[in-house]
């Protein structure tokens, strides 16, 4: 977040989200703030004001938001979401949520995130649906501290019995969404009663003011004193030749790590010692923590991805969630529905994965907080409780422990369309695979030609070969050459020559990882038909993984398939049927496989 040229670091600073029903007064309660902490530059009220008489226009507080646009040179900064003021405690930034879907779209994707709540009610209109909205909302996106500001008190005479009716049927909202101590104040933005000084227009109300309710507000306990999140946003090779080494780049997010420390990356669970903290345009250091944009290098080469979790070792106990499903309330913010068995995207921390809703517990109209039953998708603006699942493992916590790694938007269409917190894991009883591979199988017809009576005919045993390794790598070439000797020797063999484009996965391509599960979901299928008819078939497929090799497993089950990997191991789990060094003659390679395939009895001696 940018620092303002008058927001000193020395000082605490907090992040307070002001919400509340259209023309309620929230821009009004800005300016007025802003006026009445000496926040404005010299001149600038009396200059506002003046330009409204000469126009003949009644003064507003909220010309003094626009017109304050333009003063970035003066060290005041404005823009359409957030301006800043300060008391003597310490710096604020307040976020003017004009809609609330731009504020939740800006809260969901981290643009944003509020540490405190103002939500304004016009005391002459009362509790308006955007009232009880926001104030789920504000709960539902972790914000605790939260001060309900009954405004425009000047419009209803001061009077008590108003203002008591409307604390008292906002507080039974309260109520059924389980936000508890939440104060009430009777204000008047435009005349700024109860605003920054106690005013004597309401001697019924003994409260605090608004400005000294914020002051009293709790900072966030240092993140630094939390278990250690590093979520991996990028993987750098040096760029000395010779230079064989990696720095696993991203931001700490919460905790402290030094050079020595042991550390397990989710969900692969691969493990390494941190060797050094490389930081960019920086002195080294040995230990660093939460906030910190920062490099490491490993003890051992691992291969990691971008989106992985880097934890400590001796942390082990509060470790993230591995796993493929999760439990979550969540808001939908776009025009097409969120539907069930339809493939999204999540971006949850520095992943990104293909994810499909699989369950809806509870759609709620979060205005009158009403379940709507049975609900079979979540329509634009609901607010939801559901459940997620992914295709491939995902680490994450619960959004009340760790807010970076438990918050998550979904895209579909290149668009964020929803997004929302997480509240736990939820064990599946099969992957989406599984359920996919089930539901093939049944559907089945078998044919009246066994596979024994197909060996038998084709002097074969069917199988898939696939070949992995490094894009650069010779597989394909291998692979060419090893048809070519298994047909020249009688076999039946075909090589599938898959694109190169649907080999090469960017992480950073946003669909990079959609398409590469398609590809192997295609792969696994071809495997299934071709080895189903006693072929051998063989194909390559780059940098394949622990989680790429068990996904293929269960598409081409119960036929299995052989992974033939090429130098650099990126298995951890895995068992690799068979590992070939580069660099290596085509003809040494092939000889190898051959050897692999007579072992296994897929073809027989005699047949070379
Ligand atoms: P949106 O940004 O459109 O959602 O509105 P807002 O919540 O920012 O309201 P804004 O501050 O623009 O105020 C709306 C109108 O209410 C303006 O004409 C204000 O002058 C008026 N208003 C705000 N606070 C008070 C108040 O305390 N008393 C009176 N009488 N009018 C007020
Ligand atoms: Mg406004």
């Amino acid at each position: 977040m940018a620092t303002e040229k008058n927001m000193p670091q020395s000082k605490e600073q907090l992040n307070v989200v002001i919400v509340g029903h259209v023309d309620h007064g929230k821009s009004t309660l800005i300016g007025r703030l802003l006026a009445d902490t000496n926040s404005l530059p010299e001149g600038k009220l009396e200059q506002v004001k003046a330009t409204c008489k000469s126009n003949a226009k009644p003064f507003e507080y909220a010309f003094l938001l626009d017109a304050l646009k333009d003063e970035q040179s003066q060290g005041i900064t404005i823009d359409a979401a957030r301006c800043f003021f300060k008391t003597k405690k310490r710096h604020y930034i307040i976020f003017d949520a004009p809609g609330h879907i731009e504020f939740l779209k800006n809260m969901v994707t981290g643009a944003a995130k509020a540490e405190a709540g103002l939500l304004l009610i016009d005391a002459k209109e009362g509790v308006q649906e955007n009232s009880r909205r926001h104030g789920f909302l504000l709960s539902l996106l972790g914000v605790k501290q939260i001060v309900v500001v009954i405004n425009k008190m000047d419009l209803v005479d001061y009077s008590e019995t108003v203002y008591q009716s409307i604390k008292k049927e906002y507080e039974a909202f309260l109520r059924q969404i389980n936000i508890k101590s939440v104060s009430f104040i009777p204000i008047s933005a435009f005349q700024g009663d109860n605003l920054t000084e106690t005013s004597t227009t309401m001697p019924w109300y003994t409260g605090p003011t608004v400005l000294s309710t914020i002051d009293s507000f709790e900072k966030e306990p240092e993140k630094k004193d939390k278990p250690f999140r590093f979520p991996v946003q990028d993987v750098y090779k040096f760029t000395q030749s010779e230079d064989d080494r990696r720095i696993v780049a991203g931001t700490i997010r919460t905790g402290e790590i030094k050079v020595g420390d042991e550390v397990v990356f989710y969900p692969s669970k691969k493990e390494s010692r941190v060797k050094s903290v490389e930081a960019f345009n920086a002195p080294k250091k040995e230990s660093v923590g939460a906030g910190d944009a920062i490099g490491f290098t490993l003890d051992t080469q691992l291969y990691i991805k971008p989106g992985e979790l880097m934890c400590k070792k001796t942390e082990s106990a509060a470790a993230p969630y591995s796993g493929t499903s999760f439990k979550a309330n969540m808001f939908w913010l776009s025009k097409r529905p969120l539907l069930k068995g339809k493939r999204y995207q999540i971006k949850l921390a520095c992943s990104r994965e293909a994810v499909y809703l699989t369950d809806i517990i509870n759609v709620m109209d979060a205005s009158e907080l009403s379940s709507v039953k049975n609900k079979q998708q979540v329509d634009r603006h609901d607010v939801a409780e559901c459940v997620f699942q992914t295709l491939r493992p995902l680490a994450f916590d619960r959004a009340s422990e760790y807010e970076f790694t438990g918050r998550f938007v979904i895209v579909d269409h290149f668009e964020i369309a929803g997004g929302g917190i997480i509240t736990g894991a939820v064990e599946q009883e099969k992957s989406l695979i599984e359920s996919y591979v089930e539901s093939r199988n049944q559907a089945w017809h078998f044919s009246e030609i066994d596979i024994a009576k197909r060996m038998k005919r084709l002097q074969q045993k069917p199988k898939f070969v696939l070949l992995t390794g490094p894009a650069q790598s010779d597989k394909i070439e291998v692979a060419k050459a090893l048809e070519k000797a298994l047909f020249e020797s009688g076999k039946s063999v075909y090589f599938l020559g898959i694109s190169n484009k649907l080999n090469d996965f960017g992480a950073d391509s946003s669909h990079g990882a959609l398409d590469r599960e398609d590809t192997i979901r295609r792969l696994g299928e071809l495997a299934h038909f071709f080895t189903d008819s006693g072929l051998i078939l063989i194909s390559t497929l780059s940098d394949m993984d622990d989680t790429d090799a068990a996904m293929l497993k269960t598409i081409t089950a119960p036929n299995e398939f052989l992974l033939i990997n090429f130098s650099d191991s990126h298995f951890h789990r895995y068992p690799v049927d068979l590992s070939i060094d580069q660099p290596i003659e085509t003809d040494a390679a092939v000889e190898r496989i051959m050897v692999l395939l007579k072992e296994k009895s897929i073809i027989s001696d005699y047949c070379i």
